[in-house]
């Protein structure tokens, strides 16, 4: 049985703390505002190795500081696993989660070695939580449930309620991954939505190293619930109600804007209206260490804001800076002046593109016999370093240098074993002890970049646009990128060639299909997709035509291109970010060639008639290796530092 990998994070609440019990109230008393948290998960977290273990469940965990606990291993029957939970202790979460599994999904049992722990315990960031999620999606991909992420935050809560420990009903929002969270507690109803920031934040949270009694806190200010009695009372269901909403609302509009300033400040107003209205309920809100850290001028050089974190008191602190460079001199100066740990937390704007498709199923009769041996995604070429790679792992790391997160490459179905070999097998061991330390580490790159892989299986040679056509399903309704399965790239300036591509059709806020152009000379056209347009930057055409391998006389009539004062032509270069409408296209192509041939460019053509595509001219030089003669050529000039 197989092994899977998994990562789950720890959860700091940004926003929004104790209105998620507030609002909780509502089951008794309907006055009271729905409570609204923005959370997120952390930079660190719990990494396993999970797979399916029949009759038992088996689980080993290695702590913050390195230390391997001993395995706990229970047979998979709900009566020992529910004994197991209500007994205790770390593993009485486990425990907890698979009772719940094995009782609504009738699974079996499962081993899980949480061989990396990175995420500090006790420090309000839901470690208990996020090892619950660990365990509810291990089963979930062992047996394949197919369960959404808020299933296995259910799951999560139930397992862990079913041990003697408390948790909050956000702490399994870490489920999410890295990403900001808001979630919304009406009574016993949650809702969950994921936000999309619109930029990078950088967090800094600090362990005031004070003391905090959580208890009196919750006691203090419950005292105020269900009905208010004082007017104090009013002014605490104010504070987690109305004007908690009022603050979340814009903190999720500054989330989303990518407004770090605005968001600082908000955390800062939060504070204040945090103090004004329940310090007075609670000594314990007092908090001197918090408020004397947040009124240090010194600090506030570095940050947009801050404010207390979780149920506050002297527990942590939290601060938006203002950038990279200032966190680290925050860091340093709590730690220096006040003795203060702290630990990073980033929230990114995510990546608008995060799938790679290559298409390498095609027949390659160009390069036969040499096909007839083997694919030629698998001819070798020299990088740069000296080392020797088939092609198609060097177009995988262009991809992944773009900032993809996994790849799907559409192969012949016959040739799955060839790359589950190269991708997924450990090298032998006593070939692994004779290579160098430089080549032991290309090894495990190899093994890395396997897990990123996915194969889908092109049975009919039906053309590149059908190969495309069939990565429909596994890349869904968002933008990808696409790669030729035989071109390669050498970037002139920092970003590789993929991620100018990608970055461009960020920066026209992903509304228009962006292809890599490339100047090209009228002899070689007939072998490329050629494009003509206007230029509305000085290195972006808006394409006004997409013609595939034009004759001379076909490429003189139509697809000249003025370019610094003199006729020329341009070519794709095998680098398309597109957006999803491609796969309508490509369909309508498939439908009109019958059996026959589905290309990629005729539907990219409609593309430019639908919505718009763009080229853009990258920086630096695309080498083909389909071609016998100009394969010759790549070989030659790929590992040489002098290409541009
Ligand atoms: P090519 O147009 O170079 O075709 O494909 P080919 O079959 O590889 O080579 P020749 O023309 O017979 O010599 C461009 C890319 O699309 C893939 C190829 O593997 C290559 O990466 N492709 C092409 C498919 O995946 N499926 C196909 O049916 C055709």
């Amino acid at each position: 049985m197989r092994f899977f990998d998994l990562f789950v994070p720890g959860r700091v609440c940004l926003f929004g703390e104790h209105s998620d019990w507030a609002g909780g109230h509502r089951r008794t008393n309907s006055a009271i505002a729905p409570g609204v948290v923005i959370i997120s998960g952390t930079n660190q977290g719990m990494y396993a190795r999970c797979r399916k273990q029949p009759g038992e469940l088996v689980v080993r965990s290695t702590l913050t500081d390195g230390t391997v606990t001993e395995t706990f291993r229970v047979p998979m029957t709900l009566e020992r696993l529910q004994q197991e939970a209500a007994a205790g202790g770390f593993f009485s979460y486990a425990a907890g989660v698979a009772a719940y599994m094995l009782d609504f999904f009738g699974v079996d049992g499962l081993e899980i070695d949480n061989y990396k722990t990175t995420l500090p315990v006790k420090k309000g960031l839901s470690s208990s939580a996020a090892f619950c999620v660990l365990v509810a999606r291990a089963f979930n991909q062992a047996y394949q449930l197919g369960l959404t992420t808020r299933a296995e935050i259910e799951a999560a809560y139930q397992g862990e309620i079913a041990t003697p420990s408390r948790c909050g009903r956000m702490d399994q929002g870490c489920a999410y991954g890295q990403i900001p969270v808001m979630m919304t507690f009406d009574g016993d109803r949650i809702s969950v939505k994921p936000l999309r920031p619109g930029g990078d934040f950088y967090l800094l949270i600090a362990d005031l190293c004070g003391k905090k009694d959580t208890v009196q806190i919750l006691s203090d200010l419950n005292a105020a619930f269900p009905f208010a009695k004082t007017p104090r009372d009013t002014e605490v269901h104010c504070c987690l109600g109305a004007e908690n909403q009022r603050l979340l609302a814009l903190a999720r509009a500054a989330v989303e804007a990518g407004d770090a300033a605005g968001l600082g400040a908000l955390m800062t107003e939060a504070q204040a209206v945090f103090d004004q209205h329940l310090m007075p309920v609670c000594e314990e809100l007092k908090s001197p260490r918090l408020h004397a850290v947040l009124a240090d001028a010194q600090v506030a050089v570095w940050v947009y804001g801050g404010k207390g974190v979780g149920s506050q008191g002297d527990g942590c602190v939290q601060f938006l800076c203002k950038s990279v460079a200032s966190r680290g001199e925050l860091e340093a100066y709590l730690q220096r002046q006040y003795g203060m740990p702290c630990f990073e937390l980033d929230i990114k704007r995510p990546a608008s593109i995060c799938k790679a498709v290559i298409p390498v199923a095609g027949l390659g009769t160009r390069m036969f016999p040499y096909t007839k041996a083997v694919p030629k995604t698998f001819l070798p070429v020299v990088t740069p370093d000296g080392i020797a790679k088939p092609v198609i792992q060097v177009i995988i790391e262009e991809a992944l240098a773009a900032g993809v997160e996994e790849v799907a490459l559409v192969i012949q179905p016959e040739d799955e074993p060839r790359f589950r070999a190269y991708f997924q097998t450990d090298v032998r061991p006593e070939t692994l002890a004779k290579l160098p330390t430089a080549l032991k580490h290309e090894a495990e790159r190899v093994m890395a970049i396997g897990k990123r892989l996915t194969f889908i299986p092109q049975h009919d040679a039906k053309g590149f646009g059908h190969a495309v056509l069939l990565a429909e399903k596994w890349v869904g309704n968002e933008a990808f990128l696409l790669l030729l399965g035989d071109h390669l790239f050498r970037s002139s300036e920092t970003r590789s060639v993929a991620r100018q591509v990608v970055e461009r059709f960020e920066a026209f806020g992903d509304s228009q299909s962006v292809v890599g152009i490339y100047e090209e000379t009228l002899a070689r056209v007939k072998h490329y997709g050629t494009v003509t347009g206007e230029w509305i930057e000085e290195d972006t055409l808006q394409l006004r035509r997409v013609f595939e391998k034009p004759t001379e006389d076909e490429a003189q009539t139509y697809l000249t291109v003025a370019r610094h004062g003199k006729e020329t032509y341009f070519c794709v270069n095998g680098i398309y970010a597109l957006r999803s409408g491609i796969f309508g296209l490509l369909r309508q192509q498939a439908a009109l060639s019958g059996t026959g041939e589905v290309q990629l460019t005729p539907a990219l053509e409609a593309l430019r008639q639908d919505e718009g595509v763009k080229g853009l001219v990258v920086c630096g030089t695309h080498f083909d290796t389909g071609i016998p003669s100009i394969y010759a050529e790549t070989v030659g000039k790929f590992g040489s530092s002098l290409v541009h």
